[in-house]
């Protein structure tokens, strides 16, 4: 069986293929000499399950092979849960967005650097149409100034007080068996397992 991952961000797909690598399947991501080439999803939703079930259906309905999307972003309680479902586009790279990150935690202290990963991965099914969700979150706290160089995006800057490391200070082994993304595919994973080994029993 196939399974299509919608995306073409090359961290993601590094952690996502580890943690789906002993379902038996044949793992697919956009770009992949494979898959015809397809527009890109709109991604406009209000929510990061609106985002993922987008994404999830526009891939899944095209290609016609069932497909797994993410949408996932930073949280800080303190700016309202800013960059949200804006994680990826408040600045035009990872080291500008951190930067922009800094700058509006400049002076706040404590509870106020308080942050959290979200991860939410849709599932779809082109031969059902039906869908399914699953949520991963982390807590951490954002530092003053970028440390490690390892991961993407906003790992360099977001602390994991139980490990005492940034996400970029851990490998993607590390980071996954603690990780917002970790949760939510592991959670995928588990249901998809069940489900492929019930088909098999009946
Ligand atoms: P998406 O590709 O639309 O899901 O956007 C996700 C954006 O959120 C990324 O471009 C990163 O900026 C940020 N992000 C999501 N997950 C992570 C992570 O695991 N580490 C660091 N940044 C992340």
């Amino acid at each position: 069986m196939k399974l299509l991952i919608a995306t073409t961000n090359q961290g993601k797909v590094r952690e996502i293929g580890k943690l789906i690598s002993d379902l038996p399947i044949t793992i697919l991501h956009l770009g992949d000499p494979s898959i015809p080439s397809m527009p890109e999803s709109p991604e406009d939703g209000k929510t990061f399950e609106e985002n993922a079930i987008q994404k999830a259906k526009h891939y899944g309905t095209l290609s016609k092979i069932p497909t797994v999307a993410e949408d996932a972003g930073l949280e800080i309680p303190s700016l309202n849960n800013w960059p949200g479902v804006n994680s990826a586009r408040v600045a035009d790279t990872d080291a500008k967005r951190v930067q922009l990150a800094l700058q509006k935690l400049h002076g706040k202290s404590g509870e106020d650097r308080k942050g959290r990963f979200v991860s939410v991965v849709a599932f779809f099914d082109p031969e059902n149409n039906r869908t399914e969700i699953f949520r991963g979150t982390v807590e951490g706290e954002i530092l003053e100034e970028p440390r490690g160089h390892n991961g993407f995006g906003y790992d360099p800057i977001f602390y994991y007080p139980a490990l005492g490391k940034t996400f970029a200070e851990l490998t993607s082994e590390g980071k996954n068996a603690v990780s917002h993304r970790g949760k939510s595919f592991s959670a995928f994973a588990f249901t998809f397992a069940r489900a492929k080994a019930k088909a098999t029993a009946d």
